[in-house]
């Protein structure tokens, strides 16, 4: 599939197995995408901006590589995306982070807006978008429209499982924007839920179910 990159890293698999199960209580599995969005964090972040500089070690004077150029931008789609925020947060503490509200109409399967802050001077920063499902991908659609609003362009989105037909519904929208995932998995059923999946994200992540 186009622009899409799975991350299919041993631990990332076996967490993800666990993240799948029905009987995983809300806690583990609020842990586990915690420690996924680490390991899918070290990959997306791999182009950051680098400069050296210079710095004194206990021994000797030496040029040293640091991040550069204007910070990091983190997006939460709400709710579920703050699952993956926490722990990209852990990754690159200076980011700036924005928050987009949307819900799913649970009979349309249109994303519907009710939050939007962002920071400012995104068309300079590198966007990375959160969203740990990408089903039918209208919410995600939604959202990187909304960014590209107010002038973000170097944007990636961030997910945990994508549809195939998200993936494809994204990649017409946006084709400038990179996937990033830790699984495609088969299908989306009738609801639009993704098959096997894992439910429905947030309610798994806080419990509301
Ligand atoms: C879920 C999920 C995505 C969206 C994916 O959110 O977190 O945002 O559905 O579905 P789509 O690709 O078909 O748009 P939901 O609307 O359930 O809201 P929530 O995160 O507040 O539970
Ligand atoms: N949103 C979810 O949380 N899970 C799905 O499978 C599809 C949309």
């Amino acid at each position: 599939m186009e622009n899409v990159t799975v991350i299919d890293h041993p631990l990332i698999q076996h967490k993800l197995s666990l993240m799948r199960r029905r009987e995983t209580p809300t806690n583990e599995f609020r842990v586990l995408l915690r420690e996924i969005s680490h390991l899918l964090g070290y990959e997306v972040t791999r182009d950051l901006e680098l400069e050296t500089r210079t710095i004194e070690t206990p021994l000797t004077e030496t040029r040293s590589a640091f991040l550069s150029g204007k910070k990091l931008a983190l997006i939460s789609i709400l709710r579920a995306g703050n699952g993956l925020l926490e722990g990209m947060l852990d990754l690159v503490p200076s980011a700036r982070v924005g928050h987009i509200g949307l819900y799913r109409d649970p009979d349309t399967l249109v994303a519907v807006e009710y939050y939007f802050k962002v920071p400012e001077g995104l068309p300079e920063r590198p966007v990375i978008m959160l969203d740990p499902m990408l089903a039918t991908a209208n919410s995600a659609i939604a959202a990187v429209e909304r960014i590209k609003e107010v002038g973000a362009r170097n944007i990636k989105m961030v997910c945990l499982l994508a549809a195939p037909e998200g993936i494809r519904a994204f990649n017409t929208a946006h084709p400038d924007v990179p996937i990033f995932t830790a699984s495609i998995d088969e299908r989306l059923d009738h609801h639009g839920y993704i098959v096997p999946g894992l439910g429905d994200a947030g309610d798994r992540l806080y419990g509301t179910q």
